[in-house]
């Protein structure tokens, strides 16, 4: 008698394991490092495990292929002037070049306190009403607060338009063959509305010139000989939408673990050294971002298997991150993993080699500085909801609402 074997197939994307993706994960990369699919009609090989997710990002051979005109993803984003996240080399170093300055050690310490104003004003208005969501009375306007209104100079009083673009925005990061056609109209519309936006304030500060990132870019385009108007503009909406639903749902899915695990959130009360190693494990356990692609610039073996030029893979950095084979017990939510002498091994969360997150040292600030008023100031918070809702968006994860008790 023969013994069937079972199919392999995989469902994490299917709105049903919204909730968790983790065990579709584990399916298929128990099966396999590489296991073929398909992203709409473009056929693609995912890498679920750490290895091999590694060497394709920090690889010379893997890229996007825009400029090489080789790639099959019909990515409507990398065609927005300067969106350097999906540039390959030489290009792409300059413009991280210029962006890389808003996050220098020196920087990040002047933001330190405005990060610290900003989170406690939010925490008293919270606290005062006894409960509320971790989202939308924190992290939101924290990321609005820092991102839109501190690096690029936009009014506070704008908070509900750049909340709605970068929404609309962050959904239409999913590749376009996975989108419907509601969510591409409502991605192009945000994107022209955003961009005029960020374009009448770069001809404002071409006359009045400010010291924030956005005004060291105008200024950089006005001297510079590389770097034009639209670009300035482009740059803007990407820092818009990669830095705020990032930070947003760190801090989301970090507070869900947290107080998914009691004894976790206890130890971490207990032992502040343990926020910064905190940090690292909610990336791995649950991270804001789930996947990135990439494109064999070259024919290259990746696993065993021979890729050709032009092929795309989907790197799973959220299956590669829970790879037993790299993280023992990887289901497990362990806030000492990152510490002691010998910490875990790198996680994915803001992915690796050249494109690795820029922006890291904010998200960590923002995240950092509203865990630790948290823990000082509601040492004994628990989650209001069982039920916990997830945005449709498969490349970021993120929940709706984190109601929570004091
Ligand atoms: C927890 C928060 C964040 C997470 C999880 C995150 C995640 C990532 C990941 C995974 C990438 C690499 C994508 C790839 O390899 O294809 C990336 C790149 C990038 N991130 Fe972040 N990010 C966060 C916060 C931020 C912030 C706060 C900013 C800026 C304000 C930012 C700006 C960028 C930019 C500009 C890139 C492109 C870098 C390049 O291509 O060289 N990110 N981020």
């Amino acid at each position: 008698m023969s013994t069937a074997v079972p199919e392999i197939t995989f469902d994490a994307f299917d709105p049903e394991h919204r909730a968790d993706p983790y065990p579709a994960y584990r399916r298929v990369r128990d099966a396999g490092a590489l296991f073929p699919y398909r992203f709409g009609d473009v056929p693609v090989t995912l890498i679920t495990r750490y290895e091999e997710c590694s060497q394709v990002l920090t690889g010379n051979d893997w890229g996007h292929g825009y400029s090489a005109g080789i790639s099959p993803f019909r990515d409507t984003t990398a065609a927005i002037p300067g969106s350097f996240v999906r540039m390959d080399p030489p290009e792409h170093g300059r413009y991280r070049k210029l962006v890389a300055k808003a996050f220098t050690p020196r920087t990040i310490a002047e933001l330190t306190p405005v990060a610290g104003r900003v989170v406690d004003e939010l925490v008293d208005a919270a606290l005062a009403r006894g409960s509320f969501d971790i989202m939308e009375d924190l992290a939101v306007p924290l990321a609005v607060a820092m991102i839109p209104v501190r690096l690029l100079g936009g009014d506070p009083a704008d908070a509900a338009r750049f909340r709605e673009w970068q929404l609309a925005i962050a959904r239409g990061s999913d590749p376009d063959s996975l989108l419907d056609e509601g969510a591409v109209t409502v991605r192009g519309q945000a994107a022209m509305a955003c961009m005029g936006y960020f374009a009448e304030l770069v001809q404002r500060k071409k006359h009045s010139p400010t010291t924030d990132l956005l005004g060291e870019l105008v200024t950089a385009s006005v001297e510079g000989d590389f770097l034009t108007e639209p670009e300035v503009v482009g740059l803007s909406l990407l820092l818009l939408v990669a830095g705020m639903e990032t930070s947003i749902n760190l801090i989301g899915n970090g507070m869900l673990a947290l107080l998914r695990n009691p004894d976790q959130w206890n130890l971490l009360r207990d032992n502040r050294d343990l926020v910064e190693p905190a940090l690292d494990e909610m990336l791995r356990y649950d991270a804001p971002t789930q996947f990135t692609i990439r494109v064999a610039l070259n024919d290259t073996v990746v696993g065993g298997h021979q890729f050709r030029r032009g092929d795309g893979v989907v790197v799973l950095t959220a299956s590669a991150s829970r790879d037993d084979r790299v993280y023992p017990d990887a289901d497990r939510f362990d806030i000492t993993r990152y510490a002691g002498t010998r910490p875990a091994r790198k996680h994915l969360g803001f992915s690796l080699g050249i494109h690795y997150c820029v922006g890291a040292p904010l998200a960590r600030l923002e995240a950092a500085t509203a865990l630790q008023a948290l823990l000082d100031r509601a040492p004994d918070l628990r989650l209001a909801a069982t039920d916990i809702e997830y945005r449709p968006s498969l490349i970021h994860r993120g929940v709706m609402a984190l109601p929570v008790a004091i």
